[in-house]
């Protein structure tokens, strides 16, 4: 089969679609016939040589796919050749073929067409692992989504919508009008504005009872000064550091909690418990129209180095899909 490889890390150049040998479904796995993947951020820091894919996963990139089940490895049930499914995956979805275990494996949801179903699997496992089973966000609640415009905040802002939240969106001023379509209720320029005043101040100076931050050390402070009392701040991204000041007096004050996670270097039977939560509590939500999936755009996988270089510029608004 061919996949995108990375003889050497760098730019988008970097990115080398290639012949490589072909996956075999190992126990539990089974091996999808990959008709789509899409550009995750982690994927850049990938291909640049920071983000080295976790023990056991395939050396291409490719955190998600949609496609068709082609082989089952042994003791594998539930799954037949021929099913159309989406899948999570630990890397090697810019690839034609990729072994996944069975349990990071969704149906394609009814309705969604199957190339666009590989923008849902990675946005959907980190929203709903963070803001629905660690942030327990409720409805009435307040959801601050930094970054609306990313993959990962537009389908933040339609499940905070659909859980009956009110969402607030950080985002470039040209994203905007979009992300109120998609339900945001405020949009705010982070270029122009100060988020902690303007989140204060839709809020009647209450606060943000969740936050989804990308933006790590760059927003810590902040972040805390805009939580509610009994307010919880999920960092997920790292794109302004790692290092920050955490002031411990205000979150005590607020009762407030911080918390970090990463979905990629889970166990896979953490994996195969967040899927399963998303096909019972999100699934739905995608089949009765309540969350659609966002493609910005759709390039050739071939042409991964275009895609990237998309997403490096932040022009695009939802997920930059390849397709073979
Ligand atoms: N921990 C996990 O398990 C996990 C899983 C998936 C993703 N992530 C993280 O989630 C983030 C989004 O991923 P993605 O693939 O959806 O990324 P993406 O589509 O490439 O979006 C990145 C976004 O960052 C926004 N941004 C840049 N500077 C900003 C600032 N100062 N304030 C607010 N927003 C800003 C850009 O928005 P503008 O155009 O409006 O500037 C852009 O929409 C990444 O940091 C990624 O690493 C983490």
């Amino acid at each position: 089969m061919h996949a995108i490889t990375i003889p050497k890390p760098g730019g988008p150049e970097a990115l080398v679609w290639a012949a490589v040998p072909d996956p075999e479904p190992g126990p539990g796995e089974v091996v999808v016939e990959v008709r789509a993947s899409a550009v995750n951020r982690a994927d850049l820091l990938q291909r640049q040589g920071q983000y080295p894919p976790p023990p056991g996963a395939p050396a291409y990139p490719g955190l998600e796919c949609a496609g068709v089940v082609a082989a089952l490895g042994p003791g594998v049930t539930g799954w037949a050749v021929g099913d159309e499914v989406c899948a999570l995956l630990a890397g090697g979805g810019y690839a034609e073929r990729v072994a996944v275990p069975a349990g990071q494996l969704l149906p394609v949801p009814a309705g969604v067409d199957p190339v666009d179903a590989a923008a849902l699997p990675e946005v959907a496992c980190t929203v709903f692992s963070n803001v629905v089973q660690l942030a327990r966000l409720a409805e009435g609640e307040t959801l601050l989504v930094h970054g609306g415009g990313s993959g990962i905040g537009t389908f933040a802002i339609q499940l905070g919508v659909a859980l009956g939240a009110t969402v607030v969106v950080t985002a470039r001023a040209t994203k905007h009008e979009r992300l109120r379509e998609l339900g945001a209720a405020h949009a705010i320029d982070y270029r122009e504005q100060d988020f902690v005043e303007e989140v204060r101040r839709v809020t009647d100076g209450r606060g943000a009872d969740v936050i989804l931050d990308i933006m790590g050390a760059a927003y810590l402070p902040r972040n805390v000064a805009a939580l509610a009392t009994g307010g919880r701040l999920v960092v997920i991204g790292m794109q302004g550091g790692r290092k920050g000041e955490l002031d411990l007096g205000m979150l005590l004050a607020k009762r407030a909690s911080v918390h970090a996670t990463a979905l990629r270097s889970r166990p896979v039977a953490e994996k195969a418990e967040i899927v399963r939560g998303v096909r019972e509590q999100v699934w739905p939500l995608v089949e009765s129209g309540k969350i659609r999936p966002v493609v910005h755009a759709r390039a050739k996988m071939a042409d991964a180095a275009d895609a990237h270089r998309l997403v490096e510029s932040s022009d695009h608004l939802g997920k930059v899909l390849l397709v073979r």
